[in-house]
Formats: C-alpha cells, structure tokens, sequence
C-alpha cells in the first residue's frame, strides 16, 4: 500500500508535452528505431509526439504533419530508411525555391516553421540528424524554439560522440562489398578501387578497409602519395599476390591535389563528392601494368536493414531523447561516450568535425597489418 502511494507521487507530468520529431540529411540505417523507441517512451511518458514528413519540409508547408503514435511505429525497427522520409535539401534558412522563371533561389523561410510550431502548440522539435540539421537545430535555438538533438549519419564525423547510430551498418555493407570484390580481384589479378562514402571524414574507408583486408585506404585526413600506392601493388606483385584491393573514402585526395566533387551543385544544395576513386584509378592506371577497375559503392552504403549495433544504440538515443522532453531538458543532443549515453549542448556537436585521428590507435592498427595509407 504504501509503496503504491510513493510510485503514484513520484509519476511526475511530462515538462513537454507535445513535440514534433523530424529525421534530416541523408538517411542512414536505424532511423525508423530510433523514432520507434523515442514515441514509444514518450507515450509511456505521457508525450505527444508529431512527426514532420520530408525532414523540415513538414513544418515548413504546414501540412505534411503526422500523429505518431505507439500503432505507427509497430514493426519499423528492422527497417532502412525512414516512415518520415528525409531531405538534405531543405534548410529553412535557405529554402530552394524555383521562381517564376526556373532560377533557384534561396530565401529564409524560418517563420513558417515558427508559426508551425505557435499554430501546432508543439513545445520542441526533437531533430535526428547530423551536422547540418544540427546546425540547423541551432539557428532555431536562436530564434527561441526548443530543440533536442539525436546524433545520425553513416560518415561518424558528427562532433561531441563517440558514434553516430547508421556508421555501424554502413561498415557492415562496405565491407560485404569488399569481401565479393577480393575474390574476384584475386580471380582475374586486376587491381579494384573501391569508392567510399563519408565525406570529408575517413571513418568509413578506415574501418571498411580494416574489416575487408584492404591493402590501400586513403582518407580525407591523409592526402596519399600515389607512389606510396604504386609501390604497395608492385610490392604485392613480386611477392605473388598479382591483385589489390585499394579503399578510397570519397573525399580522399593526392597529396598536392584537392577532393573532387560535382561543381555544379545548384545554390541551397550539400557539395557532391565524386570522383575520388577515378582519380586514383586513372593516377594508377599511367603507372602500373594492372588492370584497374572501379567500384563507386554509394548508396547502397545508407540503406538496408541496421545492424544489431545501431538498433540498439538508435534505440538508447530515442528512448533517452523521450526522457529529456519529460524533464524539460532541451538545447541538447544525446551522445555516446564511452558506454553512456550523455546529453551534451547542441553547440558542442558544431564544433570541428570528428576527424580520423592519424596519430591515433585505430590508424596505428591498420598500419600494423601492412594497409598502406599513402602518407
Ligand atoms: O552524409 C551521408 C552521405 O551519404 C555522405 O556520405 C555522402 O557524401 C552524401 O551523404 C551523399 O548525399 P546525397 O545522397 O544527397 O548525394
């Protein structure tokens, strides 16, 4: 009896009691946990939870808001993508909007998610994504909107945790590809390159290539010295092994060159890395007697089911995302450190990227098994 009394006045109402939730940026494997886990422990917690379709673009038209509940996230654990849809192209402070006469502009179209939010009595906006949407989330803050971050992307170059849910299954995929392409490299003495996601961080490349026996990974953090690369191939060769496997990350580049990308991207739009892996094949291809192929992996690397890893975690974000709106604790992103999950202010997962640390022991292991890095 009296412990019933204690539970019954220690169940404290929600500080916050609806909010709307919306997954930006790129999608990334464990989305649809991470929304399963953060709705159901906000109902539990007496929370209403909204979702806005298309990352901002939901708050922005004002119409494409869901009620999601319990029922709506049944049977999404196991699923890619997201029942929300995502967008990198969305920013509401620079909207891409074509005027009357086909040209994109730009405006800032933030008070439409402002009176969203008046209109919708929304108390935050719980944002799943990575740096952009993060920043994003900041420039809201500004404006005096409550926000909680959840960290997401599969390059795990997100600041302020150690990981970001997504990064996990992408190594996954990235290195099924690469145990296919051994083989077959091995079959017919060809040299593959390998193209990786990632951008301007080498986590995806460093761990995919580590996890698939890559004999050369170049990332963005290491400019590589293609003869480096040469002579890794050459060496390889006069030791019997005629084939290679060489793991570029997207935005890699030779030393004393720059990364490459799609120059024409239309204002409002993310910069597209490209080309990384035709670089080093055509680099190659004027200094070996290989036969090099390239492999652009893309986005097979974001989709599919998440691995056991970024369920779990997605669902520690969501479910300690859930029980910050109840304190009212917001201006804040969950993280993981260490083992913990460790809500830190918005503006410390702004600061300069997560960077591959050269010096680091995760390099010092891919050394030590013969990966050249060109550098
Ligand atoms: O940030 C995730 C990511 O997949 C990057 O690795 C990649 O550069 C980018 O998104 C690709 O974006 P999009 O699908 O818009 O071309």
């Amino acid at each position: 009896m009296l412990n019933k009394a204690v539970n019954t006045l220690s169940i404290k109402p929600p500080k916050l009691r609806r909010v709307c939730v919306l997954t930006g940026g790129g999608d990334a494997p464990g989305l649809n946990a991470v929304l399963r886990a953060f709705v159901k422990t906000a109902d539990s917690l007496g929370i209403e939870t909204w979702g806005s379709q298309n990352a901002f673009d939901g708050l922005i038209q004002g119409d494409r808001l869901v009620l999601l509940t319990p029922d709506s996230v049944r049977g999404i654990l196991h699923l890619g993508g997201s029942i929300l849809g995502c967008s990198n192209r969305g920013n509401p402070f620079k909207y891409p909007t074509e005027d009357n006469q086909g040209r994109i502009l730009t405006p800032d179209v933030s008070g439409r998610v402002l009176s969203c939010i008046k209109d919708k009595h929304f108390d935050a906006l719980v944002l799943i994504g990575g740096d952009g949407t993060m920043a994003i989330g900041q420039s809201m803050m500004d404006l005096g909107v409550p926000i909680i971050g959840i960290p997401k992307t599969i390059d795990n170059d997100l600041a302020a945790t150690d990981v970001t849910f997504g990064f996990d299954t992408a190594v996954g995929t990235a290195t099924w590809a690469l145990d296919k392409l051994h083989s077959t490299a091995e079959a017919h003495d060809r040299v593959l390159v390998v193209e990786l996601m990632g951008r301007h961080a080498g986590w995806l490349a460093l761990c995919a290539g580590i996890a698939g026996g890559a004999d050369v990974v170049a990332i963005p953090e290491l400019p590589y010295d293609i003869e480096r690369v040469v002579e890794k191939i050459e060496m390889r060769a006069r030791h019997g092994r005629k084939f290679s496997l060489v793991v570029v990350g997207e935005g890699a580049y030779p030393k004393g060159g720059t990364h490459s990308s799609i120059k024409d991207a239309s204002p409002g739009l993310v910069e597209r890395l490209a080309g990384a892996g035709k670089v080093m094949a055509e680099q190659l291809g004027s200094r070996i007697s290989h036969e090099v192929r390239v492999t652009v992996l893309g986005h097979l690397q974001r989709g599919g089911s998440p691995s056991p890893f970024d369920r779990i975690l997605a669902t520690r974000f969501g479910a300690a995302a859930a029980h910050l709106c109840a304190e009212g604790t917001v201006g804040k992103m969950v993280t993981l450190r260490g083992q913990n999950i460790v809500p830190v202010p918005i503006a410390e997962a702004l600061q300069a990227p997560h960077a591959v640390d050269l010096e680091g022991e995760l390099v010092g292991a891919a050394r030590d098994v013969g990966i050249e890095l060109g550098g």
